[in-house]
């Protein structure tokens, strides 16, 4: 049977390594990628590089040592030296990695957005990035301050809109220091506006995406648009980030996908983890997914999430879908995010930082 992922974005899937194991199936570890837009392959499998900056030069070395070949961090991560130091360390050549950064919201002004670029290029030591994703579609106050506040403590927000920065970043792809552009965390209306006043379709959308919250007319919609979706958090609330923030849900507290009882039947069934399955859903939807681990044994666990989902597990998985979303600073950000989306109720007013 022809896996999901074999009819999406035209993906290749050579074999890592054949993995038998003693339980009821034999699987073998794919490596798939899609084609962007641009032409350009993306892996499907990659390493997300949020929170514990002391351990990220270290495990995205481990990471690409591993077979890991795409990375995704961003400036307002505030690891980007840390991911440049563990990409030399691995030693594994720069043109075999798929290395994507975010600019934050403070670098939005046309006029910032190369020497933003250039900063993160300098930190991570290397010429260029194989994609530039604006972070999120609210523009702050131009500046040092990446959380502009003013006396009440409400964010400012900025003189430009999304749009002008796009075209900036449009700019920016001539130079050659960004191979591709893309958008995280917009509305289906902020792309249509891109898509109407600019002349360069997204390449990718970073977005939320886990079987708590599938965004299945959104996800379609995209793929008929020609832009690639990387799912962001693809564990849901396993990271303790999201019960613990300013702005926390709810909805946040309810069972987390490793102990989630459908999936743990699922993994049994192929001697996998409940983990590897919730990754694996992704990758056979014709999405990537970008895991963050600091933990060794997790991040073999993840590389080995690249197999094929029977149609009747993915349909398992899709009666997992609660519209639980678990990243949304709106009102922080004082920006209505997400608008004509699902999993908007609840949304808490609360600082991010
Ligand atoms: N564009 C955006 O706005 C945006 C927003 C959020 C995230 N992201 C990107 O997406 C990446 C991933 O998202 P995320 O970090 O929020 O969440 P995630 O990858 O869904 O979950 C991370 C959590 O799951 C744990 N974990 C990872 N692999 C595991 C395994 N095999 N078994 C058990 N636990 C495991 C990690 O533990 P340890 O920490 O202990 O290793 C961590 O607590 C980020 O690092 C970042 O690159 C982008």
């Amino acid at each position: 049977m022809a896996s999901l992922a074999s009819r999406a974005a035209r993906p290749t899937m050579p074999f890592l390594r054949v993995r038998h194991n003693s339980s009821i199936r034999s699987l073998a570890t794919r490596a798939t990628t899609y084609t962007l837009n641009t032409g350009a392959r993306i892996p499907a499998l990659g390493f997300g590089t949020f929170q514990d900056a002391d351990s990220q030069e270290e495990t995205v070395s481990q990471a690409l040592r591993k077979g890991m070949r795409l990375i995704d961090t961003a400036r307002v991560y505030n690891v980007e030296e840390q991911v440049g130091r563990g990409i030399k360390k691995s030693g594994i050549p720069r043109e075999d990695i798929f290395l994507g950064t975010k600019l934050w919201c403070n670098d939005y002004h046309p006029e910032d957005v190369e020497r933003a670029v250039d900063d993160s290029l300098r930190d991570l030591n290397t010429p260029y990035v194989d994609l530039l994703l604006m972070h999120y579609p609210c523009t702050f106050k131009r500046g040092p301050d990446r959380f502009p506040r003013d006396a009440d403590g409400r964010m400012i927000a900025g003189e430009t809109s999304f749009i002008d920065t796009w075209k900036a970043m449009e700019e920016v792809v001539k130079t050659g220091k960004v191979k591709a552009i893309g958008v995280s965390n917009f509305s289906k209306g902020e792309i249509e506006v891109l898509l109407k006043e600019s002349s360069t379709v997204p390449a990718v959308h970073q977005m939320e995406v886990h079987p708590y919250l599938q965004q299945k007319a959104f996800n379609s919609w995209l793929k008929s648009k020609g832009i690639h979706v990387v799912q962001f958090s693809p564990l849901g609330n396993m990271n303790d980030f999201y019960r613990q923030t300013g702005w926390s849900k709810e909805i946040a507290h309810m069972m987390r996908v490793i102990d989630q009882p459908l999936l743990k039947a699922i993994a049994d069934k192929y001697g996998k983890t409940p983990v590897q399955v919730v990754l694996a859903w992704g990758i056979n939807s014709g999405r990537s997914v970008i895991p963050k681990s600091v933990v060794d044994w997790q991040i073999d666990q993840n590389i080995e999430a690249d197999f094929e989902l029977q149609e009747e597990d993915m349909e398992r998985v899709a009666t997992l879908d609660a519209k639980a979303r678990f990243n949304d600073p709106s009102l922080d950000y004082e920006w209505r995010l997400y608008s004509d989306l699902e999993g908007i109720d609840g949304t808490v007013r609360g600082r991010t930082h």
